[in-house]
């Protein structure tokens, strides 16, 4: 393969060195382009630019493959747990036994929230969306946590993995608890991760609570299956944000900000109001499938198309059998869960959507698990952020450890000339 590419502008060629990765990607180095020609690129969306070179998540959406750190998503699901997923996509290697138990030792060593962070929640209302709740309690962890970690000191930077991953968890359930008028409650150092989870969500101080290791153990699961997905929306803005050296939380706090979209985290949400609209109409849904097809009407089918696979997004794969599997553990008997199988199949068979590549992505079956374990709608998003907080630290640590510069793209000006200020009584 050749190792330049030649581009030629009004008749003068440039040559840009090609890189290829560990799965034979090409990219081509064009860093010295505006120097050499004064020209930039554009490529809106990013949809063929490359923000950086990354040993965290690999995936190739035309056979729509996912591994983290060269494990396939499929086998993480099938026999991981989310910490020790966490720990992998954190620190690149699966974690033996001893180190598996000292980080989740660790972890619990900061699993206490301030006290005055519950003065911050309460100045919230009860309508307050648990999202925009949960990015500003984010972000007022560096109150409490003032010192900038540095990244070249390895203990510093476990620290503040360990702090976040702890103090994370307790916040994006205080988001549900406001909202119910329920009390906060602590992280419970006996229990695990996910457990904990479960106890911090729904342990009310009047009775006794156990979680159902069936819901546990499919959340673990869901959560594995968000961990990372190399440079989406929302880890590309914590990567932005790291890159001028703000902290962690900050970086993460706008990393919630970004998932919380509807077209990016935000679709779970959408995904299960449209399919509650669909069986609220009757259940047709080849009418939502015109509506979704119609470039008169904005109603997307949510859930289904992604930037990346033009295949089907192994996560979703991987989340409708656990659907199944949940619902009927648990003996629920949710009629949106057949709109969704009839929507998916009527798509998958439908020129629009074939021709387009469209197939269902994550968020289309992982809400309708998240609703038979009693997750409110509104709280999909922040699981889908629960899960994804250990890649986004992952790709925080990494840009921060291989000192990247600050981001900061150019742009092509299309406004007015240059033009003379006219006093106000004079316009
Ligand atoms: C996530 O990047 C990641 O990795 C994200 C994520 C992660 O793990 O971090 O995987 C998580 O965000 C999953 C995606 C969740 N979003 C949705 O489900 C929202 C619905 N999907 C779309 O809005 C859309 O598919 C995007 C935003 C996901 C991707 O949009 P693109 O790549 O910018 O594609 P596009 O909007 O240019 O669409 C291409 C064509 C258009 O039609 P034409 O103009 O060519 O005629 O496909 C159509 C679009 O109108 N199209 C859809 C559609 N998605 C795309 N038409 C109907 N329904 C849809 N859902």
């Amino acid at each position: 393969m050749s190792k330049t590419a030649t581009l030629e502008i009004e008749g003068k060629k440039y040559e840009f060195p090609i890189s290829v990765g560990t799965e034979n990607e090409m990219s081509i180095d064009i860093s010295k382009l505006r120097d050499l020609s004064g020209a930039i690129t554009m490529d809106q969306g990013y949809k063929n630019t490359g923000a950086c070179k990354s040993e965290i998540t690999f995936l190739d959406g035309e056979e729509g493959i996912l591994h983290y750190r060269g494990y396939s998503i499929e086998e993480l699901a099938a026999k991981g747990n989310f910490l020790e997923v966490s720990y992998l996509l954190i620190f690149g290697e699966l974690p033996t036994a001893s180190q598996l138990q000292s980080f989740e030792t660790d972890i619990r060593k900061y699993t206490l929230v301030n006290e005055e962070m519950k003065n911050i929640i309460d100045g919230f209302p009860k309508t307050a969306h648990p999202m925009g709740v949960l990015a500003s309690l984010t972000s007022a962890l560096t109150a409490f946590n003032p010192k900038a970690v540095d990244p070249n000191n390895k203990e510093e930077l476990y620290t503040a993995v360990c702090k976040t991953m702890g103090k994370f968890l307790v916040i994006a359930t205080w988001t549900y608890r406001k909202t119910m008028g329920y009390p906060l409650n602590y992280y419970d150092n006996t229990l695990g991760y996910v457990e904990n989870f479960m106890n911090l969500m729904f342990k009310l101080p009047t009775e006794p609570y156990k979680a159902n290791p069936v819901i546990t153990q499919a959340l673990d699961k869901l959560f594995i299956l968000h961990a990372d997905h190399e440079q989406n929306c929302s880890t590309s803005t914590v990567r932005m944000v790291g890159s001028s050296h703000a902290g962690l939380f900050a970086s993460i706090s706008a990393g919630v900000s970004a998932l919380w979209g509807p077209l990016h985290g935000g679709a779970n949400q959408a995904v299960l109001e449209m399919l509650e609209e669909i069986n609220a109409n009757g259940g047709d849904a080849a009418k939502y499938m015109d509506k979704a097809k119609d470039k008169n009407d904005p109603f997307r089918l949510m859930g289904f198309g992604h930037r990346v696979y033009k295949n089907f997004d192994p996560r979703a794969k991987i989340i409708k059998v656990a659907a199944d599997e949940v619902l009927g553990t648990l003996g629920v008997n949710d009629p949106i869960l057949d709109i969704a199988k009839k929507l998916e199949a009527l798509a998958l068979s439908d020129e629009y959507f074939v021709s387009r590549k469209l197939y269902p992505n994550v968020d289309f079956y992982s809400g309708i698990i998240y609703r038979a374990l009693g997750i409110p709608t509104d709280m999909f998003t922040v699981m889908f952020a629960i899960g994804r907080l250990p890649g986004w630290i992952a790709q925080w640590k990494e840009m921060r450890e291989n000192k990247e510069p600050i981001g900061r793209p150019r742009q092509i000006y299309t406004g007015s000339p240059l033009r003379s200020f006219v006093e106000v009584d004079k316009r």
